[in-house]
């Protein structure tokens, strides 16, 4: 939705109207596990934007002749709430919803090793409840984590933000003022782990040098992303591994029976130990001399000769 650029966006100062210098990400938080009935889910506040990620699978599809023989598919549901927006949007899935969950339908499926789950769907429901610019690339950093945290095998995670073209300048993750009057809009998913570009789309109108230079400024944001989706992660897992270990240590304080203090157990007089006599063992009677056998003497062999 880029505008024509005219608006100014950028003081002199060179700072934006949120106050971000170019390079500058919005806040970003992620919360992974937000929802009890989903296999995994995730919350991501980037900016003024509330994304909830919710997956299922991998599961059953139907109608069955749209399963894959070798490999699971992907199915997204990117969807902005009615009241996610100034204006209320219209509940009828939009063809810019559709287009969005089929580009981060395809992105994810370019990192997850579909082949292990042939014949399945994994499901994967976006929801925005908060609009602020950006929320294709805040959707797919949630999708991912979410993900993640279903325990789906990926060869790694998305992060992904949108740089664009504010007053011919290259600036950050877009917010909606900007995504909306700016000129120039780079939504870019990147996974750093392969050091891969998962997503890319473009909506304005860049030099060879704009876009290259916005390319490389969202492949760094996207990187710092990365790693606020891994401290949510180690974050999630840290926390069961304390309630685990505190369960366990309750269970076994359960468990053990209190020591009793033991009885006094009064030692009874030794009794002097008595000794069994020993049988008398009488002495074997001598074996009588054998009597002397004496060899007769062999009768003896003359020469052949002799004999004749
Ligand atoms: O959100 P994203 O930048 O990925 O997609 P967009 O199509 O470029 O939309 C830009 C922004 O316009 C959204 O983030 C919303 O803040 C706003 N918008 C809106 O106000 N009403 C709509 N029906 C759709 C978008």
């Amino acid at each position: 939705m880029a505008g024509d650029g005219t608006v100014q966006l950028i003081d002199e100062k060179g700072k934006r109207l949120d106050g971000r210098n170019f390079d500058e990400l919005r806040p970003i938080s992620i919360k992974i596990g937000v929802l009890e009935n989903a296999d995994g889910s995730a919350e991501i506040r980037m900016g003024k934007n509330i994304i909830i990620a919710a997956v299922y699978g991998p599961r059953e599809l139907h109608p069955k002749h749209r399963t894959l023989p070798d490999r699971a598919l992907i199915q997204c549901f990117y969807r902005m709430s009615t009241f996610s927006v100034n204006d209320r949007k219209s509940p009828a899935p939009s063809r810019r919803e559709k287009e969005i969950s089929m580009v981060i339908s395809n992105a994810l499926t370019s990192v997850v090793f579909t082949e292990k789950y042939p014949r399945t769907t994994i499901d994967v429901y976006l929801q925005v409840l908060q609009a602020d610019g950006g929320t294709r690339c805040a959707s797919l950093t949630a999708a991912s984590v979410a993900l993640a945290d279903a325990g789906i095998p990926m060869r790694g995670l998305i992060a992904s933000v949108a740089g664009g073209l504010v007053n011919d300048k290259v600036v950050l993750d877009l917010y909606d003022i900007e995504d909306q009057k700016g000129s120039g809009d780079l939504p870019v998913g990147y996974c750093p782990v392969l050091d891969e570009i998962s997503l890319v789309q473009l909506d304005g109108v860049f030099t060879l040098e704009q876009f290259e230079e916005c390319l490389n400024l969202s492949i760094k944001g996207a990187t710092e992303i990365y790693d606020i989706q891994k401290k949510a992660l180690q974050d999630k897992y840290a926390a069961i591994r304390a309630e685990v270990s505190v369960d366990v240590k309750e269970t076994e304080k359960k468990v053990k029976p209190k020591e009793e203090p033991k009885a006094e157990v009064k030692e009874k007089p030794k009794e002097p130990v008595k000794v069994a006599p020993k049988p008398e063992i009488k002495a074997k009677p001598k074996e009588e001399p054998k009597a002397e056998v004496k060899e007769e003497p062999k009768p003896e062999v003359k020469d052949k000769e002799e004999v004749k």
